[in-house]
């Protein structure tokens, strides 16, 4: 089975609460929840979340060789960190890229990101639907 690691990054463990008109009611444990139901079968989860980039980039190179593929929302860190790139590239993993909201109908800088040219894609503007989304695709894209 598959080993599929789910990443979010900072202020998305107040999902369900913050900003809920941008982001929704739904937290990011149903998140998870929904994940784990729909694909608990067919590809193993693991998830992380964390509000510091280091956090981040010390998870992403813990996964070097432990995941075969990866979801990560980076929240804000998605349009300002060469960091996060860099560790994604040397875990040399694929990934897609996920936002619950629709980044470009947003401001301006949202609409930029360190880390689409190399995604195996990007979605965005579903809400929670988009990580079921980004994991289908994932596994299709990895021949799962
Ligand atoms: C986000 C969009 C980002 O611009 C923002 O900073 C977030 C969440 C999203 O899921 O829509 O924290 O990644």
């Amino acid at each position: 089975m598959k080993k599929i690691a789910v990443i979010n990054g900072p202020n998305l463990n107040l999902l369900g609460r913050r900003e809920p008109e941008i982001y929704g009611r739904v937290s990011l444990e149903a998140i998870q929840q929904a994940l784990e139901e729909r694909f608990g079968g067919r590809c193993s989860l693991t998830f992380f979340q964390s509000n510091s980039e280091g956090g981040l980039i010390d998870h992403i190179q813990g996964l070097g060789g432990r995941a075969e593929g990866l979801v990560i929302n980076a929240g804000a860190y998605t349009h300002t960190s060469v960091a996060i790139r860099d560790a994604l590239l040397a875990a040399a993993v694929p990934f897609v890229e996920v936002h619950l909201s629709n980044v470009f109908a947003r401001e301006g800088f949202r609409h930029s990101s360190t880390l689409s040219d190399k995604a195996v894609g990007v979605i965005c503007g579903f809400g929670p639907l988009g990580y079921e989304l980004a994991v289908e695709g994932l596994l299709e894209a990895i021949g799962a």
